[in-house]
């Protein structure tokens, strides 16, 4: 039987390790009892949220509504040809099981973007990214339901509106879908990304160029910059890296010399907010129970006990010294609930 769980902490459920409470949870390992729990909110005339692996959340206040983690499981082959195999897999798997899957079947496409914390079904939501390469590079279409309608919906790679860490369900379909599958079409013959700082290095450490020793380099390389989650509570890249104009940028580069920069275009210059937030002085800095990574300023901590608050204010802050000292806005890369 299906049983819909009241009045629980979702201490276990976010990465940041925020003990606020939800009024239902259902955990929903298949899609009649993700429909059941959308049921159950429409008659109860509760809100529903979705937490798949909360490792992109901020929850600042006890929920009310029902939340619906959907574990659905499995990985499925579709389609297959000579260049590519198409899955379909569960919005419950955990990311970088999927991942290595793949990469011990010998497909490529989302080696770097090993180690990444967080469920299947969240990756089209931010389109995540790392080391070169994004989820939509290989997404081919996202299966859901809609909470107004109840009805199954598709969305195929054009129809998410995929950009720097965001797509559709950060915006006009915010809070309106339940992700339950996404397809990947996998190369069978993967050209390899590896221009992103210094990966061809540590690859090096292990042998050869293949699939297998990117994945080993890109989690040597997070393990040693990104605090682990199940140690110290935290959600990855708080904000995300903000793109200037030409001027901005060449007007930066005079007083600050050092300034790093990735050029995408003659118009756009993306400038790592890591380095933005070091220099303001916030790197390893703790205010209370939380406070900035001492080995990468774009990750907030929770040190224990801190309230989703308390870390808003953090950024709060931490936006309003950078915006002083350099004009720029940093936009946060997490959900807030
Ligand atoms: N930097 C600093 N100080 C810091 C951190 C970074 O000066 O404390 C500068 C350095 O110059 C460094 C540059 O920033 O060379 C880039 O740093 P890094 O390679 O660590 O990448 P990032 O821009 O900080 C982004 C993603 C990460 C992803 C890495 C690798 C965003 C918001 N973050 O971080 O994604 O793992 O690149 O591709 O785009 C995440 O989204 O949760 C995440 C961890």
């Amino acid at each position: 039987m299906f049983v819909i769980k009241k009045d629980i902490s979702l201490k276990p459920y976010n990465t940041f390790g925020l003990d606020v409470g939800a009024k239902y949870f259902a955990k929903a390992n298949t899609v009649e009892k993700v429909l059941y729990a959308i049921n159950f909110a429409s008659y109860n005339k509760l809100s529903v949220y979705v937490i798949g692996g909360g490792s992109n959340i901020i929850v600042t206040r006890d929920i009310e509504g029902v939340v619906v983690n959907p574990s659905i499981q499995g990985i499925q082959l579709q389609e297959e040809d000579v260049n590519f195999m198409t899955f379909r897999v569960g919005a419950g798997v955990a990311w970088d099981k999927f991942v290595e899957f793949a990469v011990n079947n010998n497909l490529g496409g989302v080696e770097n973007l090993s180690g990444i914390p967080g469920y299947v079904g969240a990756a089209p939501i931010q389109n995540i990214g790392a080391y070169g390469v994004e989820a939509k590079d290989t997404i081919f279409k996202v299966e859901g339901i809609e909470l107004a309608t109840r009805k199954f919906v598709e969305l195929n790679n054009a129809e998410c509106s995929f950009g720097y860490r965001d797509s559709i369900f950060k915006k006009e379909l915010k809070g309106k879908i339940i992700i339950t599958h996404v397809w990947f079409k996998l190369p069978t013959k993967p050209s390899f990304n590896l221009e992103y700082g210094n990966l061809l290095d540590e690859i090096s450490q292990y042998g050869g160029v293949n699939l297998q020793n990117i994945r080993k380099a890109v989690v040597s390389i997070r393990k040693h910059k990104l605090p682990d989650p199940t140690i110290i509570g935290n959600a990855g890249s708080f904000f995300k890296n903000p793109v200037v104009g030409p001027d901005a940028y060449i007007h930066l580069k005079k007083i600050y010399p050092d300034i790093p920069a990735f050029k995408i275009s003659d118009d756009y210059y993306k400038i790592p907010a890591g380095w933005l937030i070091e220099k303001a002085g916030w790197k390893g800095k703790r205010i209370g129970s939380c406070g900035v990574h001492e080995r990468q300023a774009l990750v907030l901590v929770n040190y224990g006990g801190a309230k989703g608050s308390d870390i808003l204010n953090l950024a709060s802050s931490i936006q309003t010294s950078v915006k002083e000292l350099f004009g720029i806005e940093l936009e946060m890369e997490v959900n807030v609930i």
